[in-house]
């Protein structure tokens, strides 16, 4: 009889609705996840909790093509010091490093950091401190911190990111 033959046909249909149903809640949900996540790090940054004293403001984002890198200041990775006085740090992350792999401040300035990914998503956090961003590739992550007092301070990809995540060790070294 035809009536069996419907119910399959509307029954195919249904599960059709639900598939696409299922994808779009999951793409969705993964989407949340990720923003949710990010906005999360950079709340993390922006407060300022630090035993160590260490003072972060101005958190901010901008988008960078990782190919057009050479001609921005990440091509020569570092601390550059301003005309005005103001210094900025500039720092790069790869599979599986930083770039530059020691970074020397000085204590007590006022120092900007940007950092962005030549490949995937990595983590740069220094201990001790509260600094503790995500490096996106395609991106830039900007902050402020001071650094109160000399000493040596170990930084690390706390995002895992490949099979070298562990690898991604570095320090910050501040000067007196
Ligand atoms: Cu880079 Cu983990």
């Amino acid at each position: 009889s035809p009536a069996p033959r419907l119910d399959h046909h509307t029954l195919e249909r249904y599960e059709t609705v639900w598939l696409v149903i299922s994808v779009v809640m999951s793409v969705l949900l993964f989407t949340g996840v990720v923003v949710s996540f990010i906005s999360g790090t950079y709340q993390a940054v922006r407060s300022d909790g630090s035993s160590a004293g260490h003072h972060i403001t101005g958190v901010k984002s901008g988008r960078l093509d990782p190919r057009s890198i050479a001609s921005t200041p990440f091509a020569k990775p570092g601390l550059r010091e301003n005309a005005d006085g103001s210094l900025e740090a500039f720092i790069v992350a790869k599979a599986f490093a930083f770039d530059p792999a020691v970074l020397r401040v000085p204590a007590g300035r006022p120092i900007t950091f940007h950092l962005t990914s030549l490949d995937v998503m990595h983590g740069y956090m220094v201990q001790g401190t509260n600094v503790n961003a995500t490096v996106i590739p395609g991106q830039v992550t900007s902050f402020s911190v001071t650094f109160r007092e000399p000493g040596t301070l170990n930084s690390i990809c706390n995002e895992y990111c490949g099979i070298g995540h562990h690898n991604m060790l570095t320090r910050v070294i501040v000067t007196a």
